[in-house]
């Protein structure tokens, strides 16, 4: 809800964009610190946008594979955007981090902040970043946090930078989370539904709207918060989406014994703008490098604060159930034990559009598959390399035919789009017996009962 506070911030802040707008004209020299998924997105935008850019990274192997035109992660867009500004001299890629603080008016900490082994985020490289910032401040300079970090790190980040900062002045530090998706995150981060600044800062928000002026059009909502309340919109965004993920899921359980079709149902549930048409479609559980660890993270941190948050848990719960579910599915299909058979995976990414296997379903199903004596074939178009340095003893295909071939079953695990166009007679030939799980309920039932499939999905109409 907004306070009238928060309004009034809000509307001087558009117009001071509007005003920026018409009097920015300089270009930045920005750092960016980390070049995963975020960093690397943020980077290559950013040089897009007109400004000199410096994505920096420790890991210098993926310094040099950046330097020769690699990029490390398959994103739609990227590669394209990488290349134009590196060429252009825009795009700078560097492990020589402090150089990198020196030079650039403004630094973004886009750094991993992963799950350590008690689910509490692993703020080690984080603190790492900020010690190396405060040895290096020069002169006035901006920091933008992008990782997301639990209520309250901001705080000690700025303690961190200012206790190794020689000078005096003030160090500036705003948080601003990202909303990103992998798959999309170049169109996220040019077109962003929404723009959230956790700041006092006036300095720090002149310097967000200089940065973002000629890209983000008036129409996109701007909030600007404190610290704490920015950091935790982005640990509620994504717990709030887990649970929708984990709420449909159940559904789709409950529609498998109850008669309804989770499609009909879910349809029917969108509608209601109150309850929204997305993220209502049932799988075999979230993953990715988002979802799990920022719902662990935040259950962490209310432990800490002493509150219960009951529902976030139950959507870790449901998820956590969920892969048992999919695997009971597949024992019933076959009928037999799972010993000896051959299981073609369609799908390793934890979503379409990304090479990313972080917390996937699908990878949960192989380790399920090999500890009772399967043997896999999968297949996916991009995350194949990134599952085989988990799972080498599996074999990977070239395409879903092959990993058809001779299968004693299929499970579809990700919705990419070339799985929609499957020729369902020339699969149901390749298959040595025709058991089909669809983990995302792509197929028609219809279609698949007209093969002559024997088949399961995810809640959807089967009669
Ligand atoms: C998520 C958020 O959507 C972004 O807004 C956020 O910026 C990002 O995390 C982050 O914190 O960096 P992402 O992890 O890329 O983005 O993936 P999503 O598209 O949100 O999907 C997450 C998981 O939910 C996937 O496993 C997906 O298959 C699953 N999902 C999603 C469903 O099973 N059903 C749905 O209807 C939607």
């Amino acid at each position: 809800m907004f306070t009238k506070k928060n309004i009034f911030y809000f509307f001087i802040f558009l117009s001071l964009l509007s005003e920026t707008r018409l009097q920015a004209e300089s270009n930045h020299k920005i750092a960016v610190i980390g070049t995963g998924y975020v960093g690397l997105v943020a980077g290559a935008c950013l040089a897009d946008f007109g400004h000199i850019v410096m994505c920096c990274d420790i890991d210098t192997k993926k310094i040099e594979m950046l330097n020769e035109g690699h990029l490390p992660i398959y994103e739609i867009g990227l590669q394209e955007i990488v290349d134009r500004n590196f060429q252009e001299k825009r795009l700078i890629f560097t492990s020589n981090i402090p150089e990198a603080i020196r030079l650039c008016d403004s630094v973004f900490i886009c750094v991993g902040t992963p799950s350590d082994d008690a689910g509490k985020a692993d703020l080690r490289a984080i603190y790492a970043a900020c010690k190396t910032i405060g040895e290096n401040i020069n002169g006035p300079k901006v920091i933008f946090v992008r990782s997301t970090v639990p209520p309250g790190t901001v705080k000690k980040l700025t303690e961190i930078i200012q206790l190794n900062y020689q000078g005096n002045e003030e160090v500036i530090v705003a948080f601003t989370p990202e909303f990103l998706r992998e798959g999309v995150s170049v169109k996220d981060f040019c077109h962003p539904e929404r723009v959230v600044i956790g700041t006092h800062s006036e300095a720090a928000k002149k310097t967000f709207c200089e940065i973002f002026h000629k890209q983000y059009s008036k129409n996109i909502p701007f909030l600007l918060t404190s610290i704490e309340s920015a950091e935790t919109i982005k640990y509620a965004s994504n717990a709030f989406l887990a649970v929708k993920v984990s709420f449909i899921n159940e559904m789709s359980n409950f529609c498998d014994l109850s008669g309804a079709d989770i499609v009909e149902v879910a349809a029917g549930m969108g509608l209601d703008s109150r309850i929204g048409s997305q993220f209502l479609k049932p799988g075999p559980g979230y993953g990715g490098s988002c979802f799990p660890k920022d719902t662990l993270a935040i259950l962490n941190e209310a432990n800490v604060l002493g509150v219960d948050l009951k529902v976030i848990q139950g959507a870790v719960d449901a998820n956590e159930a969920q892969m048992s579910i999919v695997m009971n599915k597949l024992r019933r299909l076959l009928q037999e034990p799972l010993q000896g058979k051959t299981i073609a995976i369609l799908g390793l990414a934890f979503k379409s559009n990304t090479d990313d296997v972080r917390y996937s379903p699908a990878l949960k199903l192989i380790n399920s598959l090999i500890l009772e004596g399967a043997k896999i074939k999968a297949y996916d178009p991009e995350a194949m390399k990134n599952t085989e340095k988990q799972y080498p003893e599996i074999t990977y295909t070239s395409s879903w035919k092959e990993a058809a071939q001779n299968a004693d079953a299929m499970v579809l695990t990700t919705d990419w789009e070339e799985f929609f166009t499957i020729d369902l007679p020339e699969l149901y030939q390749l298959m040595k017996a025709p058991f089909v799980l669809d983990t995302r309920n792509i197929f028609s039932p219809e279609e698949l009962k007209q093969e002559g499939f024997i088949f399961d999905n995810m809640g959807h109409q089967k009669r």
